[in-house]
């Protein structure tokens, strides 16, 4: 059976004072773990957490990435640059992203693309909106979201990690149920089952609201493969809680 992971995503969050603080918290109570931990960090710390991470067994990761390889494009890193401070994971297609920056399947697809391309592991993450999971829509929304990455990355599929964060569930205190969670999981894992023999691989990882008293449950479900935290990853008790959950 694969370790699960966890990610910490700090979103908008941190200075140097404060990433130190919590790295050190993290690396002196992680050391027993035998989970997959990493950190998604704002671009400008991507040097500092590198470096403060170095001689543990903490993975660097990324929020974002650009769709393009180089040139004109102000504001953007390319997944070259990301590489070259040892990132080994990058989320794509974040809720907020999606919502707040306007990108859609087809951008997410090739961002997703331009990772893989210098291995790095996109974590792609789908999930619908409470009108759309009212409107019985779940199902629909998230095998879109998914489809279109599948469509370009064809036989590498197999090198992705997929999030589920339902997007009512983010930020919010309101987590999916570990039964809900399991559902949609399983219905991302049969879809990536029929596009690659090893689907099996492919960590899916919930996010959501995950916190150090939910998270035993959730990841005990047999779809669950970790998780993807936002708040909780800001305070080291916590995020500690959850690696453990994940043993
Ligand atoms: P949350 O965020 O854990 O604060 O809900 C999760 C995420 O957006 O990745």
């Amino acid at each position: 059976m694969k370790s699960k992971l966890i990610a910490g995503n700090w979103k908008m969050n941190g200075s140097l004072a404060a990433n130190q603080a919590l790295v050190e918290a993290l690396i002196v109570g992680f050391a027993q773990a035998r989970c997959g931990v990493a950190l998604c960090v704002p671009a400008p710390y991507l040097a500092q957490v590198q470096s403060l991470i170095a001689e543990s067994r903490i993975d660097l990761g990324a929020q974002d990435v650009s769709e393009h390889v180089s040139g004109a494009f102000t504001g953007e890193a390319s997944a070259d640059m990301l590489r070259e401070f040892g990132v080994r994971y990058c989320l794509v297609g974040h809720s907020e992203r999606r919502q707040y920056h306007t990108e859609t399947d087809a951008v997410v697809a090739v961002k997703a693309q331009r990772a893989l391309a210098v291995g790095i592991t996109p974590i792609v993450c789908v999930g619908e909106t409470l009108a759309q999971r009212e409107a019985g829509e779940t199902e629909l929304v998230v095998k879109r979201q998914l489809a279109a990455v599948i469509h370009a990355n064809g036989h590498c599929i197999s090198e992705i990690a997929v999030a589920y964060e339902p997007v009512w569930a983010i930020g919010t205190g309101r987590t999916a149920s570990p039964a809900q969670a399991q559902a949609v999981h399983a219905v991302l894992r049969a879809q990536l089952q029929a596009a690659t023999p090893h689907a099996d691989r492919v960590h899916i990882l919930y996010g959501g609201s995950m916190n150090a008293a939910n998270a035993a449950e959730l990841l005990a479900q047999a779809d669950i493969d970790g998780g993807l935290v936002g708040g909780a990853s800001l305070k080291p008790v916590d995020f500690l809680s959850i690696i453990a959950a994940a043993q």
